[in-house]
């Protein structure tokens, strides 16, 4: 067990890439959607201890625009256990004060599951304990044409950081403190790429669905021991 006390400046909004379900499903000789499966699992588990913690953002990037790559049973099998996933957690969200949010294009996929999307969201819609955003079919570069396309249709005919932050998919979320990635790779495969001006990184070689409470636990005592200056010198 961890106190959640001992553990001083935790972030307020932690973007989550949640990657390594393919290599865990191979390591084990399954199928790369039972990696997914667990690695929903692995998001359950990650809810409950951020709640735990206190943190009241989390953004979990579950797939980007690059994912349709993929092979159609991947995609498929993704989808369906994402929607099975919402429509029998709904409840319980609902009742734990957990608000679910989405960031990305959902018009691309199936009608079941933006179905249960916009369900999930209108039903937790004023729960205010943590923010869990879903990143579907997101993608950084995606997100700021997205942005800019909107104040262009606006009328707007000169761009400011705070206009272009306000049309951001993200937006009213706050800028995420710290991005987790597992798995080992080092990189940030056109996640937030505008919102993580000034985020701190942690990359674990942890497998996404092997990433548990204790993992949570470490990366965020990491976080507490950085000195962030955003440009100046304090
Ligand atoms: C992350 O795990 C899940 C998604 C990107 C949807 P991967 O499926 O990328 O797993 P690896 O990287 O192939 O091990
Ligand atoms: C990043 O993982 C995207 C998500 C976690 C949804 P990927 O597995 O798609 O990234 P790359 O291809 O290794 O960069
Ligand atoms: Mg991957």
């Amino acid at each position: 067990m961890f106190k959640k006390s001992s553990i001083k400046n935790l972030p307020n909004h932690i973007g989550i890439i949640m990657d390594g379900n393919g290599r865990w499903a191979s390591l084990q000789g399954m199928p790369r959607n039972m990696g997914h499966k667990e690695g929903i699992n692995a998001v359950e588990r990650t809810i409950d201890a951020l709640i735990k913690f206190n943190i009241k953002v989390v953004t979990f990037f579950a797939f980007s625009t690059e994912n349709w790559k993929r092979s159609q049973e991947e995609i498929d099998g993704i989808f369906n256990l994402t929607r099975d996933f919402i429509k029998s957690k709904r409840e319980n969200f609902k009742k734990r004060g957990i608000k679910i949010t989405t960031m990305g294009d959902c018009t691309k996929f199936p009608d079941d599951l933006q179905h249960e999307l916009q369900v999930i969201k209108d039903d937790t819609k004023d729960n205010n304990n943590i923010v869990v955003n879903l990143a579907l079919n997101y993608g950084g570069r995606a997100d700021i044409v997205h942005a800019v396309n909107n104040l262009i249709s606006q009328g707007e005919t000169e761009v400011t950081e705070e206009k272009l932050s306000s049309s951001l998919y993200s937006y009213p979320l706050p800028d995420p403190d710290f991005v987790i990635r597992t798995s080992g790779e080092e990189r940030i495969s056109n996640f937030m790429l505008y919102q993580i001006a000034y985020s701190e990184f942690y990359f674990t070689p942890v497998l996404w669905p092997d990433f548990n409470e204790r993992h949570l636990r470490k990366a965020l005592k990491n976080f507490s021991k950085r000195n962030r200056r955003f440009g100046g010198t304090k």
